[in-house]
């Protein structure tokens, strides 16, 4: 119904276009080089399977494959590790290769086989993220609001896991609909409607002989809306005949009531404006605001052609399809299609966008953000949906369950004074922390902030410090909401990361100030291990990628940019840069910085945020 067009996947659609690479991750590289020497050894090549050390201390790589071979070939592994390290001496991509006891190949790469990398990587558009041959059309269902109710801290994880995923799923070259899925449809309608009526009965949209237009402006605004909902609510738990009212207004709604539809879609219209003004301050953007109201009418299609194929049967008066399996372990309930009153339910509509989905987009992939209490629900969905043909064999259905965000006592986030946290209370309180310690920094450091830039800059370190702290966590567990920690300029949080990004950024300006010129900079062999250590992170981008996508893992990204700020900020406290005085070497470590900025400022776009010109 509402459809926008959408600035962020046109943006999305650019980062998706890429330039097609042939760049290797670097483990494969170094791992094709040890292979190569296991067979020239006369070994099987595939015991050259190299790793990142387990000991960094000792070494930056190595291999076990001397080991496994010991029983194959006879041998002592030593012997054989001997052997294969012999054939490495002149090696282009790795150095220090030794064989130590029992039998462990211990090497380093070589520095300029990093530097060569990581000019490659430059060049590349996607650093070396290797495409797709085929891109697939993944459909992301995510934010999931409820029409008139105001958003909460709950669907804030949805909001915020869903857009990082679709990111992600764009930007590894595939086609991606992210659609919001609201509950538009739902008794709240007729709570609305009910108490409106009650308010103002001689309101023309409940004149059932009016045969008019009905007027373009809504007879409510957005705050009275919002008082509005509540009320009817609280009123149909204590009031039978009330709450019966309601549900007479949602059957009127539903069965197509002219003033009824007429003030369904001012509800619509004011509620979405806000809603999309809310969603705009996360930086969350849906390319379809579909919901439950869209498949209404392919409903009774939809229940036809279950009953037919023979899914669907009556089971005390409702409509039920069987999805158990032999092989479950826990008890699965049949899928309830309609109830016996012949409405529809919640399932029935997510089915019917299923196949409203298939039939107009053709996804190959759909995946489904939702808090993991919804879990058993979309299991016996999926079943139901493979079950009475609506999707094909091969099309996959996941759901993504998120666990629950906690306060520092444990228990799901609260107010202060214990009711449900709103989003938008929510972002104030974080935005007013982060002013409060961008004006302390600023002190600190001695330079005067101006109040305009410290509000601006509060809001976008503000969000990165929600986003950051929600994505680092694994999906599916708890976490616990603190302010303290996210907010912090230190430690794994994002206005760390976003520290970092500006202090690169304030150095490549001050780099141009003088004179140079970032393009013509050329990123050059590291002369020590801080420098080396950071080349070797940065050249993590496009494994660690490619699982962040397989394993649909925004916490993957956020683990990675941390360890690169580390790693950058270490580099850093030991290295003058600036005033370097050999140009070449200068130009060399500004090449690094860039593609180390490049890379983090991709990193952080992928999670939903971005970074500051100061702070
Ligand atoms: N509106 C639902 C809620 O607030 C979430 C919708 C999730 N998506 C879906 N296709 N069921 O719980």
């Amino acid at each position: 119904m509402f459809i926008f067009s959408n600035k962020a996947a046109k943006e999305h659609k650019r980062l998706q276009k890429g330039t097609k690479t042939a760049m290797q991750k670097i483990l494969d590289l170094i791992s094709e080089e040890m292979k190569k020497a296991f067979e020239a050894a006369g070994y099987d090549a595939e015991l050259g399977k190299v790793t990142l050390s387990n000991r960094p201390d000792l070494c930056e790589y190595q291999c076990n494959g001397a080991m496994a071979g010991a029983k194959k070939y006879h041998k002592a592994p030593l012997v054989i590790a001997q052997e294969v390290a012999e054939k490495l001496n002149e090696s282009d991509v790795l150095s220090e290769v030794s064989a130590v006891a029992p039998g462990f190949l211990n090497m380093k790469v070589k520095e300029s086989f990093v530097r060569d990398y990581l000019r490659q990587m430059r060049t590349d558009e996607k650093f070396g993220l290797q495409m797709p041959e085929q891109s697939k059309k993944i459909i992301i269902d995510y934010g999931g609001a409820n029409v008139a109710k105001p958003l909460h801290v709950g669907h804030l994880r949805s909001a915020i896991i869903g857009e990082s995923i679709k990111r992600i799923c764009c930007y590894a070259g595939h086609d991606i609909i992210g659609d919001i899925h609201m509950g538009d449809w739902g008794l709240q309608m007729g709570l609305i409607i009910t108490e409106l009526q009650k308010r103002q009965p001689d309101l023309i949209y409940f004149d059932a002989a009016y045969e008019g237009e009905y007027p373009e402006e809504a007879p409510f605004t957005i705050s009275e809306l919002e008082e509005i909902y509540p009320t009817a609510s609280a009123k149909s738990k204590g009031d039978e005949a009330y709450k019966a009212e309601a549900m007479e207004a949602t059957y009127k709604l539903q069965s197509g009531v002219a003033g009824y539809r007429a003030l369904w879609k001012h509800i619509m219209h004011v509620s979405v404006t806000d809603l999309k003004k809310n969603y705009d301050n996360l930086n969350v953007e849906f390319d379809l605001w579909k919901g439950e109201s869209d498949v209404h009418d392919i409903i009774p299609g939809m229940v036809e052609q279950m009953k037919a194929g023979g899914y669907a049967y009556e089971s005390d008066g409702a409509l039920v399809v069987d999805v158990k399996k032999e092989t479950d372990t826990k008890e699965v309930p049949p899928c309830m299609i309609l109830k016996s009153d012949g409405a529809a339910l919640y399932n029935t509509t997510d089915l019917a966008t299923i196949m409203d989905r298939m039939e107009h987009y053709h996804p190959d992939k759909m995946i489904y953000l939702t808090d993991k209490r919804q879990e058993l629900y979309f299991e016996q969905v999926f079943r139901c949906a493979r079950k009475t043909g609506l999707v094909n064999e091969d099309t996959e259905l996941v759901h993504i369950g998120f666990g629950t965000m906690n306060g520092k006592d444990g228990k799901p986030f609260k107010t202060r004074e214990g009711g449900v946290m709103r989003l938008e209370n929510l972002i104030r309180e974080i935005n007013e922390e982060m002013i409060r310690k961008i004006r302390e920094n600023a002190e600190t450091k001695g330079y005067e902030v101006d109040e305009k830039e410290a509000e601006e800059t509060a809001k976008v370190v503000g969000l990165a410090a929600i986003k950051y702290g929600d994505l680092s966590n694994q999906a599916s567990k708890d976490y616990i909401f603190d302010m303290d920690r996210f907010t912090s300029f230190e430690g794994d949080t994002g206005p760390y990361i976003l520290y970092t990004v500006v202090r690169i950024k304030s150095i490549l300006n001050k780099y141009t100030e003088q004179g140079g010129a970032l393009t013509d900079a050329v990123i050059q062999e590291a002369t020590n291990d801080s420098e080396k250590n950071l080349m070797r992170e940065v050249a993590k981008f496009n494994a660690m990628m490619e699982a962040a996508y397989e394993e649909i893992a925004p916490h993957r990204i956020c683990a990675y940019i941390y360890d690169l700020a580390n790693a950058f900020n270490h580099f850093y406290h030991e290295t003058k840069i600036l005033t370097e005085e050999d140009a070449q070497k200068k130009a060399g470590w500004i090449a690094l910085l860039a593609l180390t900025k490049d890379v983090l400022e991709v990193c952080i776009d992928l999670l939903g945020f971005s970074a500051p010109e100061r702070m």
